[in-house]
Parts: C-alpha cells; sequence; structure tokens
C-alpha cells in the first residue's frame, strides 16, 4: 500500500473502512483533465514567478503530456490509495519525473486546486448546455412556424378559455428557454472566477501571480479572499437552481404533452420511437420520455437541495464536507444535457392535430370573450355584456351548439347591439387574428416574433 503523503505526522496507517469512506477517487476522476490544466498553469506561474526553475516546468509539461495521454487510451489504473484526483495525478507525475514533480504542489493546496477544478470543468459544461437549450429552442421556432394559424384551445384553471395558436403556445417555451439560457450565462460569470493562489486557506508565501495564473486558464477575474474561495460553493448551488428552473420548465411542458396525448384530448401524437408499449395492454402507447423529464426534475430539484444543505451550516473555511458537492452536480449535468438532447429529437417528431384542436376550441365557448368585447365596442359597459353573454352560453350549453351556431334573431334576443357581422368574431379564426398587438396570440404576432426569435439566435 502506497502511504499518504500527508502521513509523516501519523504513528498508523488510516482504516480501511476510513479509506473507502473519504475517497473522492471514482466519481472526481471526471475531473482530471482539469486538474491537469490547472495544474500546467500553475506550473508555468511558478517558473514565471522565479518558484521552479525551466527544467522542472518542461519536465512537469512533459508528464502531464503523457497522462493525458494515458487518460485518453483509458490505460490509468486509479487507486483508492491515493484517496482523489488530485493526489493521483500528482503520484503519477512523480512516478515519471521525480522531484520536479514534487515541487508542482508549491504555494498550492488541494482546497484551491479543487474549487478551481469544478470551476473549469462546470464553465466547459455550461457551454454544452447553451448551445443544447439553443438547439431546442430552434426546434420549438420551426413547429412555431409550421403551425402559426392552428387554433387549440388555452386553458386557465385547465378549463377551455380562449383561442390561442399552436405556435404561439410553443413559443410561451421558447421565452422561458430564454430566460434559462440568461440565467445559465449569468452564472456563468460567478463560475469563472479563479480561487487558486488561496492556498489552504490564508493565502502562501510565495510570490505568486495570479493574474498570470487566471489569464492562462481564462478566467474572467480572481477570486479575491482567500477564505471566501476555498470555502464557497455557491456558484455550483447558482448552476443548480438555474438547471432546476430549466427542468421544471421542461417538466410543465412535459405534463402538456402527455395529456395532449390522450385519447381524452388527441391534441398531438409523439413519433413511435419516443413511446413504448404496454407488456399487457396491446392497445398502448405510453409517453415514457416526457414522463421521464417530470420525474427527473425531481431528481435535479433534490440535488439544489442537497447542495444547499451541505453548505449551509459550515464555519470557514474549506471542510471535507464539500467534498460531497461533486456527485449532485455532476449528475445535475448529467441529467440536464441528457434531456435537452433529447427533448430536441422529441420535439422535431411531434405531429400536430389541428382538427381536434379545433372541435375541442368549439366545444368549449372559446369565443365567449370576444362577443362580451364586441358588445362593448358596440357601446355596452363591459359587465353587462358579460352578463348578455353568459345567458346567450347556457341556452348554447342547453341547446348543445356553438355560439357561432345560434341564428342572429336568438342572439338579437340577448341584446339588439348584435349585428350579422358578429359571425366574424366567433369563429376561432376571428378571434385569433382579433389579437394582433406585441405578446398577442394572432398568427401575424407569431410569425413576428418567430422572426425576432430567429434574430436572437443567429447573433449570440
Ligand atoms: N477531494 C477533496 C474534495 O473534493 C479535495 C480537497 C481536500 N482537501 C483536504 N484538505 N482534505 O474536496
Amino acid at each position: 500500500m502506497s502511504k499518504k503523503n500527508w502521513s509523516g505526522r501519523f504513528h498508523e496507517p488510516v482504516s480501511e473502512l476510513v479509506k473507502q469512506y473519504t475517497a473522492s477517487i471514482t466519481f472526481d476522476k471526471r475531473l482530471a483533465k482539469y486538474d491537469i490544466q490547472g495544474s500546467l498553469a500553475h506550473a508555468q506561474m511558478l517558473q514565471q514567478a522565479g518558484i521552479i526553475n525551466v527544467e522542472d516546468l518542461s519536465a512537469i509539461q512533459a508528464g502531464m503530456q503523457e497522462i493525458l495521454q494515458e487518460i485518453d487510451g483509458g490505460r490509468i489504473n486509479w487507486s483508492i490509495d491515493l484517496e482523489d484526483v488530485h493526489m493521483n495525478v500528482e503520484h503519477l507525475l512523480t512516478q515519471k519525473i521525480g522531484d520536479a514533480g514534487k515541487r508542482l504542489h508549491t504555494g498550492r493546496s488541494r482546497n484551491d486546486q479543487v474549487a478551481t477544478d469544478i470551476r473549469l470543468w462546470l464553465r466547459d459544461e455550461i457551454d454544452a448546455i447553451v448551445a443544447l437549450i439553443k438547439e431546442l429552442q430552434t426546434t420549438l421556432i420551426d413547429l412555431a412556424e409550421e403551425n402559426a394559424a392552428v387554433v387549440m384551445p388555452g386553458f386557465t384553471h385547465m378549463q377551455v378559455a380562449q383561442p390561442v395558436s399552436f405556435g404561439h403556445h410553443m413559443l410561451a417555451y421558447v421565452e422561458m428557454l430564454g430566460r434559462d439560457y440568461e440565467r445559465m450565462l449569468d452564472c456563468r460569470h460567478r463560475v469563472n472566477r479563479m480561487p487558486l493562489g488561496s492556498a489552504a486557506l490564508a493565502g502562501t508565501t510565495f510570490p505568486i501571480q495570479r493574474e498570470y495564473t487566471a489569464e492562462l486558464l481564462g478566467f474572467e477575474a480572481i477570486c479575491q479572499n482567500s477564505l471566501d474561495a476555498v470555502s464557497d460553493r455557491d456558484f455550483a448551488i447558482e448552476f443548480t437552481a438555474a438547471a432546476s428552473i430549466l427542468m421544471m420548465h421542461l417538466s410543465r411542458m412535459s405534463e402538456e404533452l402527455i395529456y395532449w396525448m390522450s385519447p381524452r384530448f388527441d391534441f398531438i401524437d409523439l413519433a413511435d420511437r419516443f413511446c413504448t408499449g404496454s407488456s399487457i395492454m396491446p392497445q398502448k402507447k405510453n409517453p415514457d420520455v416526457p414522463e421521464l423529464v417530470r420525474g427527473k426534475t425531481g431528481r435535479v430539484v433534490g440535488h439544489l437541495l442537497g447542495l444547499i444543505t451541505l453548505m449551509k451550516s459550515q464555519p470557514l473555511a474549506y471542510n471535507k464536507d464539500n467534498q460531497e458537492d461533486k456527485e449532485p452536480l455532476f449528475d445535475t449535468v448529467d441529467t440536464l444535457v441528457d434531456t435537452l438532447r433529447i427533448y430536441a429529437e422529441m420535439m422535431r417528431g411531434v405531429t400536430v392535430k389541428p382538427e381536434s384542436m379545433r372541435n375541442a376550441v368549439l366545444q368549449g365557448y372559446a369565443t365567449a370573450t370576444d362577443l362580451a368585447d364586441y358588445l362593448v365596442k358596440e357601446g355596452l359597459p363591459f359587465r353587462d355584456s358579460h352578463e348578455v353573454v353568459a345567458r346567450a352560453v347556457r341556452l348554447a350549453e342547453e341547446q348543445k351548439c356553438d355560439l357561432s351556431d345560434l341564428p342572429l334573431n336568438v342572439l338579437q334576443s340577448f341584446c339588439e347591439l348584435i349585428k350579422d357581422d358578429v359571425y366574424e368574431i366567433l369563429t376561432p379564426e376571428g378571434s385569433l387574428n382579433a389579437r394582433n398587438h406585441i405578446g398577442g396570440t394572432a398568427p401575424a404576432q407569431v410569425i413576428a416574433q418567430i422572426a425576432r426569435w430567429r434574430e436572437i439566435l443567429k447573433s449570440n
């Protein structure tokens, strides 16, 4: 068994149980490339500052190159005796290059090292995530464009309220995802700050040049307080919060896809390749993917709660508790990336059923508000017109027909202000076209919003 590199102070080796319990290599090996990236920048800075010589730097660089190749080739035996990725990499390096490898840790601690590694890793993952958000937005915009003039019932309280364009409904999610995109990029600024140089907690006695290391690593700022830099994981919590909100949006959409696909609604169909059958009921086609997205949302929100609870009672500065930040964070990223990918693919396979949607609009008196607005424009106060229309709806309900099926003389019996032009606004299409202002559901507005979004997606 190899000795821990802090073992000089101890009288007996660490217990096997404790070793298993405290090791993180099984999961933090995922950070290996970022650990090496940080180490290479640190070594370059040490040389620049005259703390190590050029020969040591060259040896470190050559040794790390070899290790990177071994990682790529899957040839590394990560050792639990060496606890974590930082000590594993350092040990591999020292085996290859001797004393130069041991000098790498000058002016540094695993505490600032791990905080730096996670930030470098998360920065890359955020870049991948925002690209996937844009891809999903593009898919939804395409779907909106094909269906800009398709009417569906808009709901409040899950009751048919007013007709809306299916394209408008899709664009509602494009807006939500647009804010998720902003949240991710905003969070990225706080992720992209460098803890390195904080050492264990108080800084270091060596004449380090933190600005130089930060520049090498592409950090946009340096953490300005060493105690804060090694201990806080608020950037990870913030990321997980942004991830939770994004998942919450996708979960809402999933809920809609699930009931739209139910034969009770029959508004859409999902491609067969996104559904599963039942082992006992031959007629079934189940929307497993949106259901799992809904389920996985709970998992990501759980990680947010886990991380915030992990942090909440920790005194300054670093505590081993923080080793527990990685698995929830990794799982949040993996879940989010997989979900965004599958979602874009799934939405490309959605079949829209305009006929059933239109029938649902007609069954729900969705144009009642339009009739009320019509009467107001003819001079009736809104409260009175609301009453008139309510009585007309009651009659239509009794006769099991739509408002537009009531003959003119019947409508006029409720209010003589009604003329035969009323039938234009009583149709779902008339209702849609009448809401022609920014944010409204008129197909012309939907088309304008699509153009606006295509510009936005092009420019960033
Ligand atoms: N594996 C540790 C972590 O993930 C690295 C830092 C350990 N530092 C320490 N002083 N024990 O947080």
